[in-house]
């Protein structure tokens, strides 16, 4: 099975299996690190691309399904509550339209979700939005919902883009105003250089929003919620799109990712200003909401 081959790709013997000699270059001090993760395994960095993009061509045609049987709608609540918080959208009377870029955009919930906020509240129809994701199957998915919608008006506001957010490298430096990323980032194999192009590609003013999956802060509800996690959701991957393994890594790849406190310290290594407290928890910190200037 495919999803088995890809993620045996990045199973390594640990180096306490390895022969001396072998073991010696291992722990050379020369060497540089070239592992990171992937869920709980370790794997070559350059593997990490190639193994997050099978993961998501894998889950592409169920995504939207499985999205709400995992979380039983919550992420809609979430995804309603991060564009209402950020507000954005080009003002009555203001002279420029705003851009948007919306990274790891997929199927483009967000994206679709903030051009209907700025059009509902500041009857901003002229702004532009750009999704962007590393896999294509995904933004395929993402196509197929725009032509079916009512932004497929023949103003080509929307463009939909293959690219890595590590590096962004078909968007010039200060070019954005608003920067979103849900449930993208990490994924990403080098997480600050995510950041540090979020940073490159906003205008001065401009402005960076995170939702992403993040930590409980409470005991009782964290029990429950790993029970759940590593216990059911898995088995929901198998059962219903026929894939235990993507389901199991995006499990473990939340609990790789960041606490709340350090990625807001990411943020402001980028560069950015990060208004306190630094982050917003929803539903005990199962996801949180991340906000940075570019001043
Ligand atoms: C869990 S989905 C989130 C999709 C959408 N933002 C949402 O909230 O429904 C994660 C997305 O991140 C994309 N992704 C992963 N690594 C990426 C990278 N380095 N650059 C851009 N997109 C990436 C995946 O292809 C996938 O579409």
């Amino acid at each position: 099975m495919l999803s088995r081959t890809l993620l045996r790709m990045g199973r390594q013997r640990p180096a306490a299996m390895l022969p001396s000699f072998a073991r010696s270059y291992a722990s050379s001090s020369n060497k540089k690190d070239d592992t990171t993760h992937f869920g709980y395994r370790t794997v070559n960095t350059e593997d990490k691309e190639k193994l997050v993009r099978g993961v998501f061509s894998l889950v592409a045609s169920n995504y939207d399904v499985m999205n709400d049987a995992m979380s039983f709608g919550v992420h809609r609540l979430w995804k309603h509550h991060f564009i209402n918080r950020l507000d954005a959208g080009m003002r009555p009377g203001a002279l420029k339209p705003l851009d948007f870029l919306d990274v790891a955009g997929g199927t483009g919930d967000i994206a679709f979700g903030l051009l209907d906020h700025a059009s509902k509240n500041f009857g901003d129809v002229s702004s532009t939005m750009t999704v962007a994701d590393i896999n294509p199957d995904m933004l395929a998915e993402g196509k197929v919902r725009y032509e079916a919608s009512k932004w497929n008006d023949g103003s080509n506001r929307v463009t939909f883009l293959e690219q890595n957010g590590e590096t962004m490298d078909a968007i010039p430096d200060a070019s954005k105003d608003v920067y979103t990323i849900a449930f993208g980032i990490r994924n990403f194999t080098n997480i600050q250089a995510g950041l540090n192009t979020a940073y490159r590609v906003l205008r001065p003013g401009g402005v960076f929003a995170c939702l992403e999956f993040s930590h409980v802060d409470n005991p009782v509800v964290d029990y429950a919620y790993q029970a759940y996690s590593f216990g059911l959701l898995p088995l929901m991957g198998q059962l219903i799109a026929n894939d235990r393994d993507s389901y199991q890594y995006l499990v473990e790849s939340i609990r790789r990712f960041p606490k709340q406190d350090d990625f807001s310290s990411m943020i402001k290594k980028a560069g950015f200003y990060v208004p306190e407290p630094g982050y917003e928890n929803l539903t005990f910190g199962v996801a949180s909401i991340h906000i940075g200037v570019k001043l």
